[in-house]
């Protein structure tokens, strides 16, 4: 493993009887690309401002390469942080925006010079160095934030939501862009999303946070295909929740029917009920009696009848009402494979089916 860039060491952050962190512990590596996700007042913002010193932890310690840092004051930590509003000085132009920081701890004119320039190339925006701020676009006012605070060369950066005033469009190109230019300076990023396929797609590791603590932490695959709690498992896309009752072995009763599944966890002993989640897009639909065409043999198979479908363009969302009065929803993704008249009606009976390893056992 990389060396330790910071470590969040049994934190706890109370606002008078509020606990806005609750005995959090991470540990992120140099160069890691990390993210807080959770929803709002999950206390995201709150653990990033400790890490840049603008709050004291209650509890528990921060370790900033290997250092305690309870005694060092924001402008002294080799930390930069970009918020979500990105305070631009409208007075001045991108050149002198990004120039600020370092005009203010007097760095020398040459090195000043050479620092913005290498700054505004790689946020690529060379052409406009002499734009003020209100002349920009938003992803390039968000770019300007960012060369703001990479000029100063911090080991670390923190930024909270740094695309939340973006569309959605310019929000993807910015990821894209953002994570390029995280491989190519090789800092430490710790970034704050209440977004799920951001964090998704940017991260090495996402801690998924729920009133204040780490509900889990891990790399994306993992928190996705592996969610270990109910929470996570609805935070981090849509997941379909059945209530399941632990047999001999692997077995799990679903209704009347039995499921073996290859990975039931630790500690589930028999007659326990147990929460089994399967994400939309693991859910194949056949209609009752027709040539089986997505629902394969290996599949754990229920029948039920469809409740409402919903067109998504890349596909259909379907609602299935299984016999015993329960829900699941399918998504079922448009092929190749597919018929361009192919077509699902309300109400038509259907056989459902999964492979037993999108099983998610959850605790
Ligand atoms: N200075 C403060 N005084 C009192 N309560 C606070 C203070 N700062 C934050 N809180 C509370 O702590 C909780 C966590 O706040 P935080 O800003 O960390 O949430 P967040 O996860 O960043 O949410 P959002 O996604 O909405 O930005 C919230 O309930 C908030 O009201
Ligand atoms: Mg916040």
């Amino acid at each position: 493993m990389a060396e330790e860039a910071i470590r969040i060491e049994s934190v706890t952050k109370r606002f008078g009887d509020f606990v806005a962190v609750d005995d959090v512990d991470i540990s992120i590596a140099q160069g890691e690309f990390f993210s807080l996700l959770g929803p709002s007042g999950c206390g995201k913002t709150t653990t990033l401002r400790m890490l840049a010193g603008f709050e004291v932890p209650t509890e528990g310690r921060i370790l900033l390469e290997g250092d305690p840092v309870e005694n060092v004051p924001p402008h002294r930590r080799n930390v930069n942080m970009v918020f979500q509003s990105y305070a631009l000085f409208e007075h001045l132009d991108v050149e002198n925006n990004i120039a600020f920081g370092l005009k203010r701890k007097k760095v020398a004119k040459d090195e000043i010079k050479s620092r913005v320039t290498e700054a505004l190339e790689l946020v690529d925006l060379s052409a406009k160095s002499g734009a003020r701020p209100n002349e920009l676009s938003g992803g390039q006012r968000q770019r300007v934030a960012l060369a703001r605070a990479l000029v100063n060369r911090p080991r670390v950066l923190l930024l909270d939501e740094p695309l939340g005033a973006l569309d959605l469009k310019l929000r993807r190109q910015m990821q894209i862009e953002l994570k390029e230019i995280q491989r190519e300076v090789g800092i430490t990023f710790v970034y704050v999303t209440h977004d799920q396929e951001e964090a998704l797609s940017m991260s090495d590791r996402i801690a998924v946070m729920s009133d204040g603590r780490v509900a889990q932490c891990g790399p994306p695959e993992e928190i996705y295909e592996h969610p270990t709690e109910e929470f996570v498992a609805g935070f981090i896309g849509i997941s379909n929740l059945l209530q399941g009752r632990v047999e001999s072995g692997n077995r799990v009763r679903i209704g009347d029917d039995c499921l073996e599944v290859p990975d039931l966890g630790d500690g589930h002993g028999e007659g326990e009920t147990v929460q089994i989640a399967v994400r939309p897009e693991k859910v194949a639909v056949d209609e009752v009696g027709g040539e089986p065409y997505r629902v394969e043999p290996d599949m754990f198979t229920v029948e039920g009848e469809i409740e409402s479908k919903v067109y998504l363009g890349v596909g259909n969302q379907l609602t299935l009402k299984l016999g015993d009065g329960s829900r699941l929803v399918a998504l079922e993704q448009a092929t190749y494979r597919m018929k361009a008249d192919e077509q699902w009606e309300v109400g038509q009976r259907v056989t459902i089916g999964w492979h037993p390893e999108h099983c998610m056992i959850l605790s």
